[in-house]
């Protein structure tokens, strides 16, 4: 069998393509890849090559990814949830700390003066310029408590904060892990009307882009914190940009620079240095790669954003076939009956749906053939038909 072609459109961590073994190559030509590992390069004016069959981004977001037209298109995208997520809060609490000290501004004081022989004795006087506040009892807001809410909540509350956490789709294992400190609030505008300090862990879908606009600075505190470390356009920074002026918001720190948010005012901004770390790199390469082989060698999909979650482990049977499609009426029958007239047992067979879109797994008493393989594609709402076994 032809060795499975991998193109990575970013530099992804050696540890993570190691993994990938002697029947993977990493190719140059993005137009004959199986699977593509990706970081922060963009997708969405993509040709999606035919032969592709998924994509795993080393990542928690995947707005650079069409996720319809992959799923339209039968290619199944994966992100690596929680492989990042100790670096970004680490970078959050960083921030947190540099909107309350004015640590950078006493950093260039001392580089300016370097070369004054009195620099001692002058730091006593200028320091008072660089003076702050601490965060300890302070009131922190996270808005979205999934991997990295749930560990910038957590550390917070071990530094002695007041913790406040909103998400209406906490998943059990999250609420698990999250410090009994921490208060969970039904509404996000408890967070806007008492937190010193709000920051916010939530994907870019369309019901979150702006979430942080005029109408809910409104609702927050004289000289709240906002930080933002998720994406840039969960803000609408016109109206921040006029918070900023006016002193509402008393500093900005975010993660996303861009021609808007570098002109404006009380803001600290790094350059999408969340996940930039040795650890996240590695964790998210071996991720991203377990997940594209237990999927192209077993039909398996953990953590796809796109289609269902599906596990049959490794087939122990003749054969195998998964078959991405859409989740319509009579089309697991149409499926079956296929099998039925080439006289082939169906051994087991998974299906699950997600939306608009469904995945199956079957395992069967023979070996696939390619006849089963053309008839179960020419099914209505088959959208793409994998021969594993
Ligand atoms: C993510 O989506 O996981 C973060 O933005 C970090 C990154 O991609 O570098």
């Amino acid at each position: 069998m032809a060795n499975t072609k991998i193109k990575c459109l970013n530099p992804i961590a050696s540890i993570g393509l190691d993994m990938l073994g002697a029947e993977y190559d990493i190719i140059e030509n993005v137009e004959e890849a199986d699977g593509i590992l990706v970081r922060s390069a963009s997708m969405l004016d993509m040709e999606l090559p035919k032969s592709l069959k998924a994509v795993a981004r080393a990542g928690a977001g995947v707005n650079n990814i069409p996720l319809e037209k992959c799923a339209e298109n039968g290619i199944v995208v994966f992100n690596t949830p929680g492989a990042n997520a100790n670096g970004v809060k680490e970078l959050v609490i960083a921030g947190m700390l540099m909107a309350s000290r004015d640590i950078a501004g006493g950093i260039n004081w001392v580089r300016d003066n370097a070369d004054d022989e009195n620099i001692a004795k002058s730091s006593e006087k200028a320091k008072k310029a660089f003076a702050g506040c601490e965060i300890k009892g302070k009131k922190l807001g996270i808005i979205g408590l999934g991997a990295i809410g749930v560990l910038v909540a957590n550390a917070a509350s071990a530094l002695g904060m007041e913790v406040y956490g909103c998400d209406p789709f906490l998943s059990i294992n999250n609420a698990l892990n999250l410090s009994r400190l921490v208060h969970i609030v039904k509404d996000r505008e408890e967070i806007f009307a008492n937190c010193d300090y709000i920051t916010v862990h939530v994907p870019l879908l369309d019901d979150t882009k702006g979430m942080i606009n005029k109408d809910t600075i409104d609702l927050m505190k004289d000289g709240v914190v906002i930080l933002n470390f998720a994406r840039d356009i969960l803000v609408n920074e016109d109206d921040l940009a006029v918070a900023l002026e006016s002193g509402k918001v008393a500093k900005y720190v975010t993660d996303f620079a861009n021609p808007k948010s570098v002109t404006m005012k009380n803001t600290i901004i790094t350059p999408h240095l969340g996940a930039s770390t040795a650890e996240s790199e590695d964790n998210c390469a071996i991720m991203a790669v377990e997940e594209i082989k237990d999927f192209i060698e077993n039909g398996n999909i953990r953590n796809s954003v796109n289609y269902p979650p599906c596990d049959a482990g490794v087939c122990t049977t003749a054969g195998r076939v998964t078959i991405c499609h859409r989740n319509i009426p009579n089309l697991i029958s149409s499926i079956s009956g296929v099998f039925s007239a080439v006289g082939v047992n169906i051994d087991h067979m998974f299906d699950k749906s997600r939306g608009d879109y469904a995945y199956s797994i079957i395992d069967i008493s023979s070996p696939s053939t390619p006849d089963m393989l053309s008839k179960l594609e020419a099914i209505e709402g088959v959208l793409k038909v994998r021969i594993i076994k």
